[in-house]
């Protein structure tokens, strides 16, 4: 018999330009914060892993360094990657340790200091790297051009609007102007969106996720700890996938083929359908990814990511299923490898009824879903406030 898994702990940092702090002093705020609100002690975990690219500060073997600045030493401490999902990838791989019945009490951390990178060709080499280095960065594809062409394409394809991509950055910013922790929380007009600077076209500065610092943490246990525990958050479905590193190599780049399938593979687990989904986190590194991702999952047909925005279906107020809640990687901001618990945070303030001016009501189900690289991976989780 399967074990049932829940989320009983969050804690995240604020995400911004943290200048005054290094990685370990994120992870430990982020991890602390989460035990805390777990009430479990340092002594009671018995693994952690930690997702980030880590290469932006040069610093590797960032689970010991976590471990030991956080005081979780001498518990296993394993850093896991896999481009932008590396914090998904941490939460799947503590799942899954709970899950086998090794560990009863298991950390998720996801840390990133992008802003130690400072020149821009540097930052953009090092988030390239998720790419394929030798056949598209080297060739000058770097990771807003490799969207900007997924863009184009659906464009063509569907007719989907340069408006249409700008409402999607419009709704995101909206929502993190609530949000504590995001990085910008501040609205723009459809028109501002526009105008902004372009940086790969149709993709402008305001269609692009920030360069941003920050960790977040998640505690995860069994049924029968996460019972004692006032509002655990069941895992109730994890699906991962992998595809072609280049996007020259797939045969559709007006969707991720990797987020479809770990998408079914997630909803047959929870035996959860894309109707009853009450809210979600959609991987929304550039404006078109949250478009694509809407379709990719399930909630709107092929190609109608676009249309099913413009009728409002992804805004909190009076939307059929509202998404980014958080603000989203476009405003919350994505320090790459503490986005993918990030956006697991959300989803469970949302169903622990505790996300203020941006709670969307009578929340049940709720899911993430990550993207690493140009769809190379993907993770989609299916979170929710009732065991089975
Ligand atoms: N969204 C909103 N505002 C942003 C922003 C973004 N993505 N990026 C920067 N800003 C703001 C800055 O705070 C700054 O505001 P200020 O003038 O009020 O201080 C202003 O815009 C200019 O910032 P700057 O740092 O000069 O921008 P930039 O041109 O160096 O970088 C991008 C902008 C879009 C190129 C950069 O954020 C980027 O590369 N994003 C993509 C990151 C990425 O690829 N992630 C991986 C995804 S798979």
């Amino acid at each position: 018999m399967t074990r049932d898994v829940a989320i009983i702990g969050q804690g995240m940092t604020k995400f911004q330009e943290h200048w005054d702090r290094g990685v370990r002093e994120l992870a430990a705020e982020a991890i602390t914060e989460a035990l805390q609100d777990a009430t479990i002690s340092h002594e009671q975990v018995q693994a952690l892993f930690v997702g980030s690219m880590g290469r932006f500060g040069g610093q590797e073997h960032i689970g010991a360094l976590v471990a030991d600045y956080t005081g979780l030493t001498p518990i296993p401490a394993t850093r896991v990657e896999a481009g932008c999902a590396c914090g998904a990838l941490a939460m799947r791989s503590a799942f899954l340790a709970v899950l086998s019945g090794l560990y009863d009490i298991v950390v998720a951390c996801g840390v990133e200091k992008m802003t130690d990178l400072t020149d821009s060709g540097d930052l953009i080499s090092a988030l390239g790297a998720a790419s394929d280095q030798e056949w598209e960065l080297q060739a000058g594809l770097t990771f807003p051009a490799v969207y900007a062409l997924m863009a184009r394409a659906h464009m063509a394809k569907y007719g989907t609007t340069k408006e249409q991509l700008a409402m999607v950055s419009a709704k995101n910013h909206k929502n993190a102007v609530n949000n504590p922790k995001a990085h910008f929380r501040r609205e723009f007009t459809i028109q501002q969106i526009l105008q902004a600077k372009m940086v790969c076209a149709p993709l402008g500065l305001l269609d692009c996720s920030p360069v941003s610092d920050g960790a977040a943490a998640i505690v995860i246990a069994d049924s029968e700890i996460a019972e004692t525990h006032e509002c655990p958050v069941w895992i109730r479905g994890s699906g991962h996938a992998s595809d072609t590193i280049a996007l020259q190599d797939r045969p559709t780049i007006t969707n991720i083929p990797a987020a479809q399938v770990a998408a079914r593979k997630a909803y047959e687990y929870a035996e959860i359908s894309p109707d009853e989904v009450d809210v979600a986190e959609i991987h929304d590194n550039f404006t078109i990814g949250e478009l694509m991702g809407l379709e990719d999952l399930g909630f709107v047909p092929e190609g109608q990511g676009g249309i099913a925005t413009e009728a409002g279906e992804t805004q909190i107020e009076g939307g059929k299923l509202p998404v980014n809640t958080s603000g989203g990687l476009k405003a919350r901001g994505n320090p790459i490898g503490a986005t993918g618990i990030a956006q697991a945070i959300e989803i469970m303030l949302q169903l622990r009824d505790n996300a203020g001016k941006r709670q969307v009501e009578d929340v049940e189900v709720g899911l993430t879903h990550s993207i690493g690289g140009s769809g190379a991976t993907a993770i989609v989780t299916l979170l929710s406030s009732k065991r089975r």
